[in-house]
């Protein structure tokens, strides 16, 4: 029923401009006119990471949610958390458009949306506001925090982030990974790495100093990296005891898309086409870090079956984005099931945590495309 519903909503969406259906989508959610998920949450999906309890393992990448405008949305589907930003200390506007462009036979997206987004201020309001209405403990929301384009020191902008959101935030998520904002990336590098991770955990230091609670911060990575380089920077994020790796962000590689007219648009491609290196990437971070650090599986999730293999390749989080436009709401109810079903057919007693990184081994010998 769900499915048929959504079928009909798709098609009044995809005849809009993917950015003004995303509007659309953002207003319906805030209006609340969404499926509220009623099913009580399946006991064997909780998972605890970093600190936190989470009631299933399913989430909203970032970008869906860049201003803080629904999270109560996205919980109230089904999510066990919800991730809001990138923010950047600035508004900013982000490219020209169009800059989201929908490539339907592929079931990707490439977007060079570039942080378009309100700025800490305005999300701060929200975020505070919703902890005035909702308490303190109303569902797990994380925030992504970026720098902004003209920004002199980027890793001032990480630490600005921290300070603006420290007692908003369940979880930061420190994206260095956007191919859309020039040099961002190179934050990557290891020594980048060593120096934003300093500022960044000084700063948390300052907070727990003051008497708050420490907050897990957790770090996103792109698939693009070389593969001789994962490694050495996944070595640099565990020696600055980050509490999580998130793999992975969007993509600038276009192997494996068909023939459509948007394939070769500039930007950073998500979907199905991103699953298999994405997946991959997650399987080797997992090996190499040996299930010390909870890892984040993101990207081409769009089923039951990938959420799995997300799992089984190292994944204790799994997020997806564009899986939630192809597929709408009902995906997460879905995904949720076929997990439990799976956890059903582990050994009595298992939960998820007896299956993340069951096959890593197995994914992590792939060879990238
Ligand atoms: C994104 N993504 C993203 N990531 C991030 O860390 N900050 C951001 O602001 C955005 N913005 C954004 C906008 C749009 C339109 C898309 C499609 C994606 C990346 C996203 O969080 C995720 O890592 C990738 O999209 C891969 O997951 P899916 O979409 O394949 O499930």
């Amino acid at each position: 029923m769900l499915s048929l519903v959504y079928g009909i909503a798709r098609t009044v969406l995809f005849g809009l401009e993917p950015e003004r259906a995303h509007e659309m989508t953002l207003r319906a959610l805030e209006q609340g006119l969404y499926p509220r998920s009623l099913l009580p949450e399946d006991p064997r999906l909780a998972v605890s990471a970093f600190g936190l309890e989470f009631p299933n393992p399913i989430g909203i990448a970032a970008g869906f949610d860049k201003d803080a405008r629904v999270p109560d949305g996205i919980l109230g589907m089904g999510c066990g958390f919800a991730e809001i930003g990138t923010v950047t200390p600035l508004a900013q506007e982000g490219n020209p458009k169009p800059r989201v462009f929908r490539l339907t036979e592929d079931d990707a997206l490439i977007n060079r949306l570039g942080f378009n987004n309100g700025g800490h201020a305005a999300a701060r309001h929200r975020l505070a506001e919703r902890q005035k209405r909702r308490g303190a403990s109303a569902g797990l929301v994380g925030v992504n925090v970026g720098a902004n384009k003209d920004t002199a020191d980027k890793i001032a902008d990480y630490v600005a982030g921290i300070d603006t959101f420290y007692s908003l935030a369940s979880y930061f998520m420190i994206n260095i990974s956007s191919p859309n904002t020039p040099g961002l990336r190179d934050l990557q590098a290891p020594a980048a790495l060593d120096e934003l991770l300093g500022r960044v955990m000084a700063a948390r230091a300052r907070h727990v100093a003051g008497g708050a609670a420490s907050r897990p911060i957790v770090v996103k990575i792109s698939p693009d990296i070389a593969e001789a380089d994962v490694a050495p920077i996944v070595a640099r994020l565990e020696a600055n005891a980050v509490d999580g790796i998130a793999i992975s962000n969007t993509t600038l590689s276009r192997s494996g898309l068909g023939q459509t007219k948007d394939a070769q648009q500039a930007g950073g491609l998500s979907g199905k086409p991103l699953f298999h290196r994405s997946t991959v990437t997650l399987a080797r971070v997992y090996q190499m870090t040996g299930g010390r650090i909870p890892l984040i599986g993101i990207g081409g999730v769009n089923s039951g079956a990938t959420a799995l293999d997300k799992i089984e390749a190292g994944a204790t989080l799994v997020q997806l984005y564009t899986g939630l436009v192809y597929e709408g709401p009902a995906l997460i109810g879905r995904i949720k099931r076929d997990l439990s079903n799976a956890v059903a057919a582990a050994p009595p007693g298992s939960t998820l945590a007896n299956i993340t990184g069951r096959k890593a081994n197995l994914w992590a010998s792939n060879a990238l495309d």
